[in-house]
């Protein structure tokens, strides 16, 4: 195994452009970026995202959910309480997420606080599913839960290890961003 994973390639893609001297403010404005240049650059499913959360014993987990909606509140994604996940954000309502777009060798990570959305809202949530993804799953088991950001990186790969990445962190409410070495 180890052979073979030496020999797969990695960081294969083409960065598209990215000027970090004119950034915008919050980091919900570079993500709505990053993820339609995803999209018409053809990456397949760009909304799909490694959710991790921690267990009662504090033990990590982690698995792949669809992004439901990003705006100030935070990144929403959603699923049934009774799940493994559900109990876990019951415990530790944190979360971390990890977008990875390749060909761009683009990936954001986010990590935050974790606040069950409204009734009407995951209700709404689950009204807007196809009825096959319905089946099964009672209103009052589903649940829309959005993670309000205290950090977010934007990591922009590059052949030469090059590597870009812009941090935002929220402090008393408002963003500042910063570079980091790679
Ligand atoms: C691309 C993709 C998208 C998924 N989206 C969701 C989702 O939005 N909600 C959900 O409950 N499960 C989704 N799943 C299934 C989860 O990965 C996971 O198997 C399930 O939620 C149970 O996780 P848990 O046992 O850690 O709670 C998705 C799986 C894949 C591969």
């Amino acid at each position: 195994m180890r052979h073979w994973l030496r020999s797969q390639r990695s960081l294969t893609g083409s960065p598209p452009s990215f000027d970090v001297l004119t950034l915008p403010a919050t980091p919900e404005e570079l993500f709505g970026i990053w993820i339609r240049e995803a999209a018409s650059a053809g990456v397949e499913e760009p909304h799909s995202v490694t959710f991790a959360t921690v267990d009662a014993r504090g033990q990590p987990d982690a698995r792949t959910l669809i992004l439901k909606d990003l705006d100030h509140r935070g990144w929403a994604v959603a699923s049934t309480r009774s799940s493994a996940k559900g109990a876990q954000l019951a415990t530790n309502p944190a979360a971390a997420l990890n977008f990875w777009w390749q060909p761009q060798m683009r990936a954001v990570r986010v990590r935050g606080l974790v606040r069950e959305a409204t009734e009407a809202e995951s209700a709404a949530d689950l009204a807007a599913r196809s009825e096959v993804a319905q089946r099964g799953i009672t209103a009052n088991d589903w649940v829309l839960w959005r993670v309000e950001a205290s950090r977010v990186e934007f990591w922009q790969g590059s052949q030469d290890r090059r590597h870009i990445r812009v941090v935002y962190e929220r402090s008393a409410g408002s963003w500042r961003h910063f570079q980091l070495g790679s």
